[in-house]
């Protein structure tokens, strides 16, 4: 089944993150956007036709056309686990006629390989304006999103508990051990997290599996490791109610 995200917000979010609330008459390239969360948000200023679209869900992309047919929505057939698994590894972003003064990622790399990051980033930056920026965002598995009463525990424990309970919807159990994979986590800078059980501490080296066996894929970073792989973004906590901080790279 086709990935169609519901999730809202997100024009708050990085309007936050970046300290402008009017995007009128900006480019906005909002990556991995899926149906276009970004132009449905209610406090969205961006205008149908400068917004563009990139994402690896050909159906999310049909979507957001039939809402919103003056906006660019481009379907690009790159790999990425369960996203798109029959996809082709490392292709290159399709080519642009247009530079950005945003370009957004919310919840992009989280779901995909370090390698990919590297190389969609460097892509990215590629087709900012002169002035723009490209904000996207991340999970630090240590950090705690929220004040205990409301939840106790960091953004790792939430994840593995969220898998659990996702599985149980579909009638599954996940048989994992929360305490012994966090402790495991402890002190790694970056992982991955593989169907919610398979954990591989800063090492990208997964095991094959096949495409009906991809559920899920999550990659979290430290801030300070983060910010070590890009020493000249600003690192900024997230804000908005939610659990992702932002690696913003202005040019
Ligand atoms: C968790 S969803 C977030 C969707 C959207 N940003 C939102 O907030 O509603 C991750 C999205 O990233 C897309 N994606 C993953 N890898 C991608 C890539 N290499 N290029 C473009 N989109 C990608 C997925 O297809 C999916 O739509």
């Amino acid at each position: 089944m086709a990935f169609l995200s519901s999730k809202t917000g997100q024009f708050t979010y990085f309007s936050l993150q970046l300290s402008e609330s009017d995007w009128s008459r900006k480019y906005v390239l909002d990556f991995g956007g899926n149906i276009g969360n970004m132009l449905r948000d209610p406090s969205s200023t961006i205008d149908e036709e400068r917004y563009w679209c990139i994402d690896v869900v050909e159906e999310s992309i049909k979507s957001g056309k039939a809402a919103f047919p003056k906006a660019h929505w481009i379907f690009y057939h790159r790999y990425c686990f369960f996203f798109n698994p029959h996809g082709a590894p490392r292709l290159k972003l399709p080519e642009l006629d247009q530079q950005f003064d945003y370009i957004v990622a919310y919840s992009v790399f989280t779901n995909t390989s370090r390698a990919d990051m590297f190389d969609l980033v460097y892509q990215l930056r590629n087709r900012l304006s002169a002035g723009g920026a490209l904000a996207f965002t991340f999970i630090d598995p240590h950090y705690r999103s929220w004040l205990p009463s409301r939840y106790d525990g960091n953004n790792l424990r939430w994840r593995l508990e969220r898998e659990i309970f996702l599985e149980k919807e579909k009638g599954n159990t996940l048989a994992i051990d929360v305490d012994g994979l966090i402790e495991r986590a402890h002190d790694a800078t970056w992982f991955v997290l593989v169907n919610g059980e398979d954990l591989y501490l800063e090492s990208e080296a997964t095991k094959t599996y096949e495409p009906e066996q991809q559920r899920t894929y999550h990659t979290f970073y430290s801030v300070a490791y983060m910010q070590s792989l890009f020493p000249e973004a600003t690192i900024l906590p997230p804000v908005n109610d939610e659990m992702q901080h932002c690696c913003v790279i202005r040019n």
